[in-house]
This record gives structure tokens, sequence and C-alpha cells, in this order.
């Protein structure tokens, strides 16, 4: 063979070329746990439907945290966190406005403490825990890599460089996504996570009043003034309306007809139809629900590998809440 003459610089340059390919995919695999917990999977499918059936809408935290969790910097639980020691709480964020259910989540950790201790992140816990939920609202079945570790800090302040604000132009949106490798068809597919669940007054009225946004339909706005009476809500006060009021818990494409029919509740959902640039999927999600599961199911894998950290990058939290002990 015809190596360029046994040169060591050339191997050196191989063996880094070879690390940097490594690094550069993600370390993650499927069933990660299937030699130190065989039954995390399940333990956290059974959790997560024996939560649904009591609280229905602990389904859908779990896939608005894989959002809140993954888009800022990488999926490592940092938004687990509570305020604690030097750590301020990603919770706080004005951009986490509204999510709920975070105690369930201890619920689902200690299922797994007792059966296998110290062994699955709550990073994981994050991201199956989402994957199981969509499945709970209808949506598609996944195989979801795992592996990931837990953060010992929150990126509480930077949260608003990674999450979009409900108001925010479409550009900007679409730049927040491309930055963590999704493309504009794999955007349009996630926000159909707004098929369920619900927004507050304080993310409505902007567009209420004092006049009606002209790009939202007349009659469902007035319906929408009947949610939200008031200019001012009383951001404490439990004033919301149902993202989908049709099929209000099942993942599906009614949110793309609710759209074309500008019934879009936030300005940023509205403006996917406006959009040049995402317009064009919106048709073809409305009229192909098994399409929009497809892309869905893409992009929400993209989201839930964005950056994990792997070895000693981070720890395996005990307890979701707070970094361990003697750590960070
Ligand atoms: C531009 C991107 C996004 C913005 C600006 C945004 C903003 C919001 C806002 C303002 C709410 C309502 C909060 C409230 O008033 O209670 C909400 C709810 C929700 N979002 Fe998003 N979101 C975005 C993308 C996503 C993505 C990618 C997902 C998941 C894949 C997601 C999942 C959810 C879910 C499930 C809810 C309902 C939560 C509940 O009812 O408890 N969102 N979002
Ligand atoms: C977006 O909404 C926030 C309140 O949530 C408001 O403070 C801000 O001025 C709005 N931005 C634009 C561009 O309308």
């Amino acid at each position: 063979m015809d190596v360029p003459s046994s040169s060591p610089s050339f191997i050196i340059l191989l063996f880094s070329l070879i690390l940097l390919f490594h690094a550069g995919e993600s370390d993650l695999r499927l069933n990660y746990y299937s030699e130190s917990c065989p039954r995390a999977e399940e333990i956290v499918k059974e959790e997560v439907i024996k939560l649904y059936k009591k609280h229905g809408n602990t389904a859908v935290s779990w896939v608005r945290n894989l959002f809140h969790d993954c888009m800022v910097k990488s999926c490592d639980a940092s938004l687990l966190l509570e305020t604690a020691n030097s750590i301020v709480s990603e919770k706080t964020s004005q951009r986490s406005f509204g999510m709920r259910n975070f105690k369930y989540v201890n619920t689902i950790k200690e299922a797994l403490e007792s059966e296998c201790p110290m062994t699955v992140s709550c990073a994981d816990v994050v991201a199956l825990s989402a994957r199981d939920g969509v499945v709970m609202l209808g949506g598609p079945s996944m195989s979801m890599r795992t592996g990931r570790r837990d953060s010992w800090e929150s990126h509480s302040a930077v949260i608003e460089d990674f999450i979009p604000n409900h108001n925010d132009t479409m550009p900007l949106v679409l730049s927040r996504f491309q930055s963590i490798g999704i493309d504009a068809e794999g955007v349009v597919a996630l926000m159909g996570a707004h098929s369920v669940g619900r927004v507050h007054c304080v993310n409505l009225v902007h567009r209420l009043y004092p006049e009606i946004d002209p790009t939202l339909d007349p009659e469902y706005a007035e319906y929408l003034r009947g949610r939200c009476p008031s200019p001012e809500p009383d951001p404490t006060a439990v004033e919301y309306a149902r993202n989908d009021r049709e099929t209000p818990m099942i993942i599906d494409n009614m949110y793309y007809k609710h759209l074309l029919n500008h019934k879009g509740l936030l300005l940023v959902d509205q403006q996917l139809v406006s959009d040049p640039t995402t317009s064009p999927f919106i048709e073809k999600m409305a009229s192909d629900n098994g399409y929009f599961h497809d892309q869905f199911s893409r992009a929400l894998l993209l989201l839930s590998e964005n950056n994990p950290l792997i070895d000693d990058e981070g720890e395996i939290r005990k307890d979701c809440r707070f970094v361990n002990t003697g750590s960070g």
C-alpha cells in the first residue's frame, strides 16, 4: 500500500479526523440502559400512562418540557432545576410561563430510582416522557436514543436567546431552529404540538384589544374575547383558551386546518401561514396527517438530540430538581 511515506503527521491527521467525526455525532444510542437498567424505558412508559390516566394534561406538559429543555443549549434537564444556591431556575423565566406538572416528573424519576438507583438521567426522563406523551396524545411512535447526562447548571440567563417569544417574527423563529439543525419543514411540524394544550389570556389579548387583529377570523376573535374578557388579564388568574377546540387532546393536523381558517392562537402560529417559507408546508400538513406525523417525529428526534452531555460532561441526578451534593 502506498501510504504517504510513513509520515507520523499523516497518521495524526487521520486520527484527529476520526475523532472529529466521532465527536460530531451524538453518542446517544438505542437501548442505552439495556444492561444497566433493562426496564428503564418500560418504567417511564408505565408511569406516563398512569399519570395520563389521572391527569391527561401531564402528557401535554412532557411535550412542552422537551422543547424548553432541549432548545436551550442542550437536552440536559437544566429545565428541571429549582432555584437553590447559585442556581436560578429556568422555570422562573417569562418564557416558561404556563408550564405545569413538574412535580410529576419526580414521580417518574422515583419509579426509576427504586428499580435502578442513580442510573437513568433526568435528561432521558425528559426525552422519553415526551416520546411516550406524544403516543398518549394520538401522535406517532418513535424509537429514541438515550444516554444523555444531566447538567450542573441552569441556563436561565440565556433562555431568551434560544426560545422565541409568542410574537416574534417568523425569520427569527426559523433562525433559532436552524441553529440547532431543524429546517423550516421541521419547524412547521413541531409547531403542530400547539394542537394540544392551552394559551393563557396574557399571550392573546394583544390580538383582541383594543382592535381585533385583522388576520384573526372575526367570529373566532369574538369567542376569544369571551374567554379573555379583560384587555389586561390578571396573570395569576387561570384564564385561557384551548389550542384546539375540536380535538384538544390529540396531536393531529387540525392545528394546520385552523391556521388556514385564520384561527391560530399565537401570533407565531398565525405567521406560519403568512410567511412564504413556511406556508407551503401548512397546506400539505393540513391535508395529510401521515405526512405531518412523519415530519413531527423527524423534527422531534432532532430536537431531542440537540447537543447532549455525555460521559463526564454531566451527571446522573438523583433528584431532578437539584444537582447531586458534592458536585457542580
Ligand atoms: C416559536 C416557537 C414557540 C413559541 C413562541 C411557543 C410559545 C408558547 C406559548 C406562549 C404557549 C402558551 C403558554 C401559556 O400561555 O400557558 C405555548 C404552549 C405550548 N407549547 Fe409552545 N411555543 C413554541 C414552540 C413549541 C414547540 C416546538 C413545542 C413542542 C414540540 C411546543 C409545545 C407546547 C405545548 C405542548 C403547549 C401547551 C402547554 C400546556 O397546555 O400546558 N411549543 N407555547
Ligand atoms: C411581544 O409581547 C411582549 C409581551 O409578551 C411585549 O412586551 C412586546 O412589546 C411584544 N413585542 C412586539 C414586537 O410586539
